[in-house]
């Protein structure tokens, strides 16, 4: 939720900031703005609306300077309006400092802050981040007071802060509970959210660690723990390029991802499981966690070890339904590794061995398990997840049971059917409401297409086991309701085609995905599946639901890649 970046250096800070913050878009596009230190000018550019659209219309890159920081928001504390927007400034105007997280003590320190003459003209909680510092720093110099203000906060930030009174030019940082990375840079420094926004000048990262504080300046960097002893990070290098985070000719990020997943699915079936695979052989029982998409692929992982005490979770709710103990393996699924749910469900395990499924390199989840496997999908972009979650299938599979071969081929015969896709995606564009029904492994499929769907189209779906359908749902089914069918030849398909009968008699249009005859003479449209191997139709499956969504959502004049409300890494609970 959010994305934050700084620079310092010899270059034009404003227009590095704008182009980083627009990479970091998807966490977050309610509102966005800059600051930038020019001499002693301190100066603020942000409103509501997108990145393109804001820099362009109040001219960001026209700010003179060669030290800022930047903010795009999803709202959690105030409403999206120009007030609420980051950077912020102190009383004085001389700080400036943007947020992601949540202040949970946010009341107290802000009453405190008004007993002592301060002004706030937002309704954010991170306002009064470069108060706290204005006050601390009457008694301190400016590192002190920040890490003054930095221990008083209770809950999850990574703050960004610099000041125009500084002796030095320097960019102060903290982070707990939310990303913060540096890039190290020749003769300049950078920090962001995401690694991705900073890719087109450095290679080389410090990933900051809970409880971290920070300072940049131009030839370097050094990390304090909270007493203010300098400690040591890890620097790392990655060997991404970066057209990986550029749309690559595509009109969304997230069609280059559902294409890219031909390619990526190779990198993530070479990923080293033999630790992880281990471990879960010591194991009878067995707690998966997952938000969201990665919830899905949970569902699959559980569904593939039947002989295990197995259970998949949806993180939010996993302290309320269940005891884990040290008997007990979590496996926790996220691409982004930051997501605040999985992390409390984690912290409340404190004594099961855990392991972490993810895509993003020293993300918290690697903190927080003991052992980690890497999806090595390259960043994702669009906030609707895709070619992560197949590459979640594909690990899940390699953990689970033996690597599955044959994938690449699957994928690039399904995404071959994107024009057929697209002509079903014009009959649904003026939907309503669509079903989803499966049986069996394809449950989960259809659980994720349905989101997929919902998510991006704002059509109401939702996902059923078929035999779910007369025990309520079917009142909803009238003339041209569309059901997809999830109907590969496969044990499930005898029953699931009574379930499309049924919901054809009540006028439902059928949209099938299937290699059968049967469900195909059922039908109103037919996606076309090859004959595979039966356990491996959850990856000819998933493709064609991701092409339909995003056909459909472009279709009805919505940017897939950045939905209404959502944001792509959602660090609150
Ligand atoms: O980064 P994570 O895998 O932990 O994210 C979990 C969900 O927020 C995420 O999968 C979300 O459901 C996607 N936007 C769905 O496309």
């Amino acid at each position: 939720m959010c994305g934050i970046i700084g620079y310092i250096g010899s270059n034009v800070a404003s227009q590095i900031l704008t182009e980083g913050l627009k990479r970091l878009e998807y966490r977050g596009y309610d509102s966005v703005g800059i600051a930038v230190l020019d001499n002693s000018s301190l100066e603020i550019r942000k409103d509501i609306g997108m990145v393109d659209e804001v820099s362009t219309a109040l001219q960001f890159t026209n700010v003179n300077g060669h030290i800022g920081l930047g903010h795009t928001r999803w709202a959690t504390h105030g409403s999206v309006c120009r007030e609420n927007s980051h950077p912020h400034f102190d009383s004085s105007k001389k700080i400036v400092a943007a947020h992601n997280g949540v202040i949970e003590n946010f009341s107290k320190l802000r009453d405190d802050l008004l007993s002592k003459g301060h002004k706030f003209v937002s309704d954010t909680d991170s306002e009064l981040i470069p108060h706290l510092i204005e006050e601390h720093a009457k008694d301190s110099n400016l590192l002190k007071a920040f890490i003054k203000s930095v221990l008083e906060i209770q809950g999850s930030y990574a703050i960004v802060a610099l000041s125009s009174a500084d002796s030095e030019e320097r960019l102060f940082l903290a982070r707990k509970n939310s990303p913060l990375i540096i890039g190290v840079g020749q003769g300049e420094m950078f920090c962001a959210s995401d690694i991705s926004a900073m890719l087109k000048h450095t290679k080389t990262f410090v990933p900051l660690e809970e409880g971290d504080i920070a300072i940049l300046t131009k030839t370097g960097y050094k990390v304090y723990s909270v007493d203010g002893s300098e400690v040591q990070r890890k620097q790392i290098t990655v060997d991404w390029n970066e057209d990986i985070a550029q749309k690559g000719g595509y009109s969304h990020f997230m069609l280059k991802e559902i294409h890219d997943q031909k390619h990526f699915i190779n990198e993530s079936l070479a990923t080293d499981v033999t630790e992880a695979k281990k471990l879960i052989g010591e194991y009878e029982k067995i707690h998966v966690l997952g938000c969201g998409t990665s919830y899905h692929a949970g569902l699959i992982l559980a569904h593939l070890l039947p002989d295990k005490n197995i259970h998949a979770f949806i993180a939010s709710d996993y302290p309320f339904v269940a005891k884990p103990d040290e008997k007990t393996l979590i496996i926790a699924i996220s691409q982004s590794g930051e997501t605040a749910d999985i992390l409390q469900a984690l912290r409340f395990a404190k004594n099961s061995s855990k392991i972490a499924i993810t895509n993003t390199v020293e993300s918290t989840i690697t903190r927080i398990c003991d052992i980690t496997v890497y999806l090595n999908s390259g960043p994702e972009i669009g906030v609707a997840a895709t070619k992560t979650f197949t590459s979640q299938l594909a690990v899940i599979f390699k953990l689970a049971r033996e690597k599955p071969v044959g994938l690449s081929a699957i994928i690039e015969k399904m995404i071959e059917k994107e024009n057929e896709i697209k002509a079903i995606a014009a009959k649904l564009a003026g939907s309503e409401h669509a079903f989803f029904l499966a049986r069996g492994l394809n449950v989960p499929i259809a659980n994720e297409g349905s989101l997929k769907f919902k998510e991006i189209t704002y059509i109401h779906s939702e996902a059923y086991p078929g035999g779910e359908l007369k025990h309520g749902t079917l009142s909803l089914i009238t003339d041209g309701t569309p059901i997809i069918a999830l109907a590969p030849k496969d044990e499930t398909v005898i029953k699931l085609l009574g379930n499309i009968k049924e919901a054809k008699a009540r006028g439902g249009l059928i949209i099938s995905l299937t290699n059968d005859d049967n469900v195909k003479e059922e039908s109103d449209f037919v996606i076309g599946l090859p004959d595979i191997e039966v356990s491996l139709y959850p990856f000819a499956l998933i493709v064609p639901l991701q092409l339909l969504a995003y056909h459909v959502s472009v279709l009805r004049g919505i940017n897939p890649d950045r939905p209404r409300n959502l944001a792509k890494s959602v660090t609150v609970e």
